[in-house]
């Protein structure tokens, strides 16, 4: 048994079960024995592959994105150039790097990375050492002034609730212990998660549904929203999930690229959830414009992913351009990434239509 489920094991005997939340933020961000603190889990060595590790076109697109925002910005002298989870820093090395000959860009931007690890910290430091960088603990430490903000795959380490409905009503999922290890059981009565179903859900979903939600990234969309409000600038949010709140259960542990049993190995696996667009879309009501969701597939290919793709294998080997075509593939084709992951634009209301986003 790891350090880490002796810790969780302990707390059960002393508190009793926990929320599935609570099990999922301990298993990713315990400071000393979390997943994402002691380790680099990207690529095939690792747990899993995101997109901007995939292909270097992605983060390059993003890039130009950025700078057509900035662009319809009025070109702001400074402005914060916001990543939430960086990973690696792969996305932000490949977006400066697509931004140089885009006059007055580079020298505006405050980039800032908005990232828990320590080992993480560590590696964004490597692989962008050749540019200056604040890293901040929360969206609201980013320093005042407009914001371009990027999230790929940031919410979907975040931390949900599940919740049951029962012939007596909802009750929530929490992580208890049986003497041969963790195991699910329901809370005795309906918990303050309930209050975030949608009504549609809370009256209408059958017996048996297991629903998710997610306050810490409810708050964290919000936040973002206030900071596009008060001083201006745009959002993308990508990551696997449903354009609509609906019920089901999402939560899935990896590991090594193999799916794993949620309660068996935490702090070893990683952890995530379905994002819900919809209820992130609704956290930002009132303080700035959405465009999308729309899949990432129709987003990179609006963005002129072909055109970009057929720029870098004119300068490459065949092997390099068979790996070019292939990861292109994998981040638009629809039975890859391209519909299941989804991009939402979150805008201050001068800004709306985003590029990306099509008419
Ligand atoms: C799945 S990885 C995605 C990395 C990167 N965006 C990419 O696409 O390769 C999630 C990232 O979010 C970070 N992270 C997770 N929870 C966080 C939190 N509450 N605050 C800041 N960063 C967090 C992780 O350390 C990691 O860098």
């Amino acid at each position: 048994m790891s350090e880490l489920a002796r810790l969780i094991e302990r707390q059960i005997a002393t508190a009793g079960p926990m929320t599935v939340a609570d099990y999922m933020a301990t298993a990713l961000g315990h400071p000393q024995h979390g997943y994402y603190m002691n380790r680099d889990p990207f690529g095939r060595d690792g747990d899993f592959i995101t997109a901007p590790e995939i292909s270097q076109i992605f983060g390059e697109l993003i890039g130009i994105w950025c700078v057509a925002v900035w662009r319809m910005m009025g070109v702001p002298s400074r402005f914060n150039l916001v990543e939430l989870g960086p990973g690696r820093g792969t996305l932000m090395a490949d977006a400066l790097r697509a931004t140089s000959q885009s006059q007055g860009f580079r020298q505006a931007a405050n980039v800032a990375l908005v990232e828990t690890s320590p080992v993480l910290r560590a590696a964004q430091k490597r692989t962008l050492a050749a540019h200056e960088i604040v890293w901040c603990d929360s969206v609201d430490a980013v320093p005042d002034g407009p914001v371009l903000l990027i999230a790929n795959e940031f919410f979907d380490a975040l931390p949900v609730h599940q919740l049951v409905r029962t012939v007596d009503g909802w009750r929530e999922r929490l992580v208890g212990q049986d003497g041969t290890g963790f195991r699910f059981m329901l809370s005795a009565d309906a918990t303050p998660a309930t209050a975030l179903l949608t009504s549609d859900i809370r009256t209408g979903a059958p017996v048996d549904s297991v629903a998710e939600v997610q306050p810490a990234g409810l708050a964290i969309a919000a936040a973002v929203a206030d900071r596009i409000k008060s001083d201006g600038g745009a959002a993308l949010i990508i990551d696997y999930g449903y354009a609509e709140s609906a019920v089901g259960e999402t939560l899935q542990a990896v590991r090594q690229h193999e799916p794993q049993d949620v309660l068996l190995m935490p702090g070893d696996a990683d952890l995530t959830a379905h994002v819900d667009f919809a209820a992130l879309g609704r956290a930002t009501a009132g303080k700035a414009t959405l465009c999308g969701p729309c899949g990432q597939g129709a987003f990179l290919q609006n963005l002129g992913i072909a055109i970009r793709a057929e720029r870098l294998a004119e300068q490459a080997t065949s092997s390099q351009a068979e790996d070019i075509a292939s990861g292109v593939r994998r981040l638009i084709a629809d039975d890859e990434m391209g519909s299941l992951f989804k991009v939402l634009g979150i805008a201050s209301h001068d800004l709306s239509p985003l590029p990306g986003f099509g008419s």
